[in-house]
């Protein structure tokens, strides 16, 4: 019997709490990673996914592990590491979290004027660092501004096998919507140009490309 193959796929959005009411967080839907969830299914894949708090349905024969932080995220990630050939983080991880969380809601009226927050763990990072031979790993950058420029230096960074390019500065495309536009690049210098198109024919293309 031929073994599949593990899929780990992070998607949503993280919350670093500050209070009982109050997070600091970003507009990811998670739709972007549940459709490569999805695409790895059909094709397949066992498939795991880390995802933070969203609102999407998930397929049946998917298996899902909630979590709510960065720091719930890497740990997850970091424990089905190992086990899995193909690694797409597409979370939007906060990069920063509160030095405390203040175990009640804070009154409008003491609420501080500033809060100090300290880094998160860069968890693709770590992945990458951890990457065996037979392992590929692929992230995704969400840039505004020297977006080529940036997803590259991740892409090296990070130690990735493939980064997918979302420039968020266009409003159609990326964060909660439906549609979507990536730029594919590999740590052998290939650049691939994927059009506007709904996240599920995104993914399917985007699998068409890492997996070949
Ligand atoms: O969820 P949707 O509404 O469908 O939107 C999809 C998306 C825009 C969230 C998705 O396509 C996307 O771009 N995801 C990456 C968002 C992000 O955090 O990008 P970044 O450039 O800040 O991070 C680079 C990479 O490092 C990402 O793979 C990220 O998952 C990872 N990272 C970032 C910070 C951190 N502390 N740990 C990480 O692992």
């Amino acid at each position: 019997m031929v073994k599949s193959l593990n899929c780990l796929i992070s998607a949503g959005p993280t919350r670093e709490w500050i209070d009982p009411v109050r997070f600091i967080s970003n507009p990811s839907s998670g739709k972007m990673g549940y459709a490569l969830a999805s695409e790895a299914y059909k094709r397949n894949f066992k498939v795991n996914l880390v995802s933070g708090p969203v609102l999407l349905p998930i397929e049946k024969g998917i298996y899902v592990t909630y979590v709510e932080s960065a720091e719930e995220m890497s740990i997850a990630m970091m424990s089905q590491f190992n086990e899995a050939d193909l690694i797409i983080m597409c979370a939007a991880v906060c990069d920063h979290k509160p030095t405390k969380m203040w175990s009640q809601k804070r009154k409008k009226a003491d609420f501080p004027p500033s809060i100090e927050l300290v880094p998160t763990q860069d968890i693709l990072f770590e992945l990458g660092k951890r990457k065996k031979e037979n392992q590929k790993l692929i992230g995704f950058a969400a840039e505004t501004e020297s977006c080529e420029e940036n997803a590259k230096k991740k892409l090296n960074l990070k130690n990735l096998d493939w980064i997918a390019l979302n420039d968020v500065s266009i409003k159609e495309i990326g964060f909660e919507s439906e549609l979507n536009e990536v730029t594919l690049y590999s740590s052998s210098e290939k650049k691939v140009k994927l059009s506007i198109a709904t996240k599920e024919e995104l993914a399917e293309q985007i699998f068409d490309i890492i997996t070949k």
